[in-house]
């Protein structure tokens, strides 16, 4: 990533690092277990790799994911077919911002095919109004099956 900004015309590499959502969150808080690549350990960690951009369009799914990274998640999941029974513990909170800047890097670095074209990026401030409302692990995991009904009644596979 570090390499394509440098690599180039400099104005060209301007506007390339000014669009790229900030990942260096997302190498220090999430891909140690989730990997740099986000593609997670089948059975162990779910990977995120086209696999949240369909939470986008749901009602409730861009709280949702703001939930996980700030609460975790806990109880059984199927993830693109691979069933997890795990817990996601954040063992020091994430600020305002830096939730936002993981979600912005993970959506747009590996979640293109799933992401909604007119996608707009977490805001700190979107991220604050989520975090109003106080879930449990337990409680998120609660929250998710009811997304993924409510994806699959409207036709939308994940
Ligand atoms: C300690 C390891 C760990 C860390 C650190 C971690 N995760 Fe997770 N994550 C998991 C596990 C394990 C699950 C699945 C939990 C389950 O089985 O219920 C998960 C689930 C998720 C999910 C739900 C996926 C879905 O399909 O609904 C998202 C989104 C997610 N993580 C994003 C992140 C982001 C972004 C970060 C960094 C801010 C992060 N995780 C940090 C282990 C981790």
């Amino acid at each position: 990533m570090i390499g394509r900004c440098i690599v180039g015309l400099a104005a060209l590499a301007i506007a390339i690092c000014a669009n790229a959502a900030d990942g260096s969150i997302f190498v220090q808080r999430c891909a140690v277990c989730h990997l740099e690549s986000a593609t997670g350990s089948p059975g162990f960690v779910p990977p995120l790799t086209d696999t949240l951009g369909y939470y986008v369009a749901a009602d409730g799914g861009r709280a949702y994911l703001v939930r996980v990274v700030s609460y975790g998640l806990t109880g059984p999941i199927t993830v693109a077919g691979v069933a997890y029974d795990a817990t996601m513990a954040l063992y020091a909170p994430l600020s305002d911002q830096q939730a936002a800047d993981a979600l912005n890097y993970v959506l747009t670095q590996f979640n293109t095919k799933s992401l909604p074209a007119q996608f707009k990026p977490f805001t700190a401030g979107e991220v604050h109004g989520a975090r109003q409302e106080k879930v449990s692990a337990i409680e998120l995991h609660a929250a998710r099956q009811a997304l993924i009904d409510e994806l699959a009644r409207a036709g939308k596979h994940r």
